[in-house]
Parts: C-alpha cells; sequence; structure tokens
C-alpha cells in the first residue's frame, strides 16, 4: 500500500493548528511520520477571563488559520501537490472555532481537488499515541483532557466503544477549577502541577469518589467541592502546595483505580495487553507514573504520547485522517460542524 499524505487543522478550543503527517499504512495501523506540526496557542488571549471565551477564540482562529496553515505546508517540501486530503476537526468542541477549521479545510479541498477527511477531535486523541511510536490495534485507552474523561476500547480508526466515562467534570476540568481556587493562572493543569512539586498533601483528606463501584466511571465534582472548601482556609504558600499535592494524588489514584476495572476486564478478552493514555492530562507527570505503575501490575504495556502531542495539535487530526483515508472514510463537502459528537 502507498503511503498517504494528509495534511490536518486543528481549531476545536484554543489552539489554532496545522500539521502535515505521512502514514504508511499496513494491517496493524501502519508507521506515521510528522513532517510539520505547527501550534499557535492563545492562551495570552484568554488568560485575562481565567478560562476560553468562546467568540475571542473563534475571531482568533479566523485571524490565524491561514498563516498557521501556510507556515506548516511551507515546512514540507512540497506543495499541496504533494497531498493526499485534507482533514479537518469537525467536533466536538466549540462550535464557532470548530467551523473556521472546518470551511478552510473544505475551501482548501475545494480548490485544490483533495478529498475531505472530517474528524472527530476525540479520535484524533485516540491516535495520537502513533505519532511517536509504531502502536498496533487494538489498546485499552485512557482519555484524559480538558473536556473529556472517558475509558474506550479501540479496535481501529472508526471502531471504539466507550466502557466508562465522567459522570460531571471531566479530569482537565477538576485540575483548572481547582487552580483558579488556588489563584495559579490559566491554563490550570501545568501550573498545579509546578505546584504539587512543592508541596506534602499526604495528611489532608480528600473524597474517594465511586470507589467500590463496579462499573468504570468518574466523578470528580465532589474532590472539587472539597478542594474549593479547603482552599479557602489554605494561609500560606505551602498551604497551597500541599493542597496542589493532595489534589494531583487524589486525581491520579482515581483515574487508575477506574482504569483498573477495565484493564482487569479487557485482559480476558485480549491477548496483545496495550494500555494507552492521551489528552491533555496525559502530560502530567505524577499521573503518567501512576498509570504505568498500575498497568505493569496488570501485565499490560504501557503508552502515552510524545509530550507535545498530549495537548491539543493537528498531527493527531492528520493521522487520524490519514488514516480514515486508507479505508476509503471521506466526507461530503457539506458535512456539518458539531458541537457534540460521542465517539
Ligand atoms: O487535550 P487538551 O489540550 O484539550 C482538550 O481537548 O480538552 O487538554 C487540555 C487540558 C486542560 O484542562 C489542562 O489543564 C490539562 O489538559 N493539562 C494538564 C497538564 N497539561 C495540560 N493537567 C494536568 N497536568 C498537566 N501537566
Ligand atoms: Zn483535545
Amino acid at each position: 500500500v502507498r503511503a498517504l499524505t494528509v495534511l490536518g487543522l486543528e481549531t476545536s478550543c484554543d489552539e489554532t493548528a496545522a500539521s502535515v503527517v505521512r502514514l504508511h499504512p499496513s494491517e496493524m495501523g501502519g508507521r506515521a511520520e510528522v513532517l510539520s506540526s505547527v501550534v499557535h496557542s492563545q492562551i495570552d488571549d484568554h488568560a485575562a477571563y481565567g478560562g476560553v471565551v468562546p467568540e475571542i477564540a473563534a475571531r482568533s482562529h479566523v485571524e490565524m488559520i491561514a498563516e498557521v496553515t501556510r507556515r506548516a505546508m511551507a515546512e514540507v517540501d512540497m506543495g499541496y501537490d504533494g497531498l493526499d486530503g485534507i482533514a479537518a476537526t469537525a467536533g466536538p468542541g466549540l462550535v464557532g472555532g470548530v467551523m473556521v477549521g472546518l470551511s478552510f479545510g473544505k475551501a482548501a479541498a475545494l480548490a485544490r481537488g483533495l478529498p475531505l477527511v472530517a474528524v472527530n477531535h476525540l479520535e484524533g486523541h485516540a491516535v495520537s499515541a502513533r505519532l511517536g511510536a509504531e502502536v498496533a490495534y487494538p489498546f485499552l485507552l485512557l482519555l484524559v483532557s480538558g473536556g473529556h474523561c472517558q475509558l474506550l476500547e479501540v479496535r481501529g480508526i472508526g471502531d471504539m466503544s466507550r466502557i466508562g466515562a465522567t459522570i460531571d467534570d471531566a479530569a482537565g476540568e477538576a485540575f483548572d477549577k481547582i487552580a483558579k481556587a488556588l489563584g495559579l493562572g490559566y491554563p490550570g493543569g501545568p501550573a498545579l502541577e509546578r505546584l504539587a512539586a512543592q508541596g506534602d498533601g499526604s495528611k489532608i483528606d480528600l473524597p474517594r469518589a465511586l470507589l467500590g463501584r463496579k462499573d468504570c466511571d468518574f466523578s470528580f465534582s465532589g474532590l472539587k467541592t472539597a478542594a474549593f472548601r479547603i482552599a479557602q482556609t489554605c494561609e500560606t504558600d505551602q498551604d497551597k502546595a500541599d493542597l496542589a499535592d493532595a489534589v494531583q494524588n487524589a486525581i491520579a489514584r482515581q483515574l487508575s483505580d477506574r482504569s483498573e476495572r477495565a484493564l482487569a476486564a479487557y485482559a480476558e478478552t485480549h491477548d496483545h495487553r496495550l494500555f494507552v493514555v492521551a489528552g491533555g492530562v496525559a502530560a502530567n507527570k505524577t499521573i503518567r507514573a501512576t498509570l504505568e505503575a498500575t498497568a505493569a501490575k496488570h501485565g499490560f504495556d504501557f503508552l502515552a504520547p510524545p509530550m507535545a502531542y498530549c495537548t491539543d495539535n493537528a498531527a493527531m487530526i492528520a493521522l487520524a485522517g490519514a488514516e480514515r483515508l486508507a479505508l476509503g472514510l471521506t466526507s461530503d463537502i457539506d458535512v456539518v460542524a458539531r458541537p457534540r459528537w460521542p465517539l
């Protein structure tokens, strides 16, 4: 099978991103080569508001998408003639932003006579570990980002089933909201991780949600409420650091506890035992280490994407697009942007 080269576009939240990825398809999924990956973060535009403002995000995507795409194309030694298709995130996400990248992708596909592939952002995260290593399907996936927290059985592109999900907040959302209560900047996850490194949370008692439940669901609202309450009693920077450490450990423990159930069930029906964690929260070192230990305990290999591909990027969208293209799964030009789009 010949290699497929795809331009990917990502505009579903607060990064405007474009990337060119080449896939060498094989029966097991194939090997990916990232030829370029450009990410323009809007953090500075939103920082003053303590979170992403959808209207500002959409306008910023309009301002940046052409330039970011031009840079991603300039870094590869070929023009649009070298592409086999154009992939764009079509949801889920902030729909004003999604429309910018999707419309830009449609226009480019029409102008160049290339096939368009509408990609689910979550499917992008699901394949992101394949950007750093040749990972064969199937695998068990923990997807933890700002908007999502779920366990998925990934059999291949377009062939994934959810075996657990959060019943309230996403893990990254919990990081962000608790970080805000501690007076840390946006985005809160990385800031809370830095603060936690100075603290010792072992004396702080936080609720353990859904413990002992038989399913693989998550809940972070009880932890969030308790952390908010304790944050109000923090007097010193050390108090704050101790709370940050306790919160990080509590989130890591819940992720590992719920994953353990999924690992045990998965191992009963699969000989190829691989556990992958992806999404922005997978950039957290404590969480990676905790999940790696949990995987090892159950006889699973463990993999997380390279740091740069944990948080939002377009390389994962280009790769998901290339894998879809290899299967002939292209989209009509009138495909719509979807604010909600469960896998
Ligand atoms: O995947 P992503 O970039 O966007 C979504 O699709 O949601 O994930 C962003 C989320 C944010 O909530 C951010 O705080 C969190 O990932 N995050 C982290 C870390 N880096 C990013 N959370 C904990 N520790 C980190 N180092
Ligand atoms: Zn994401």
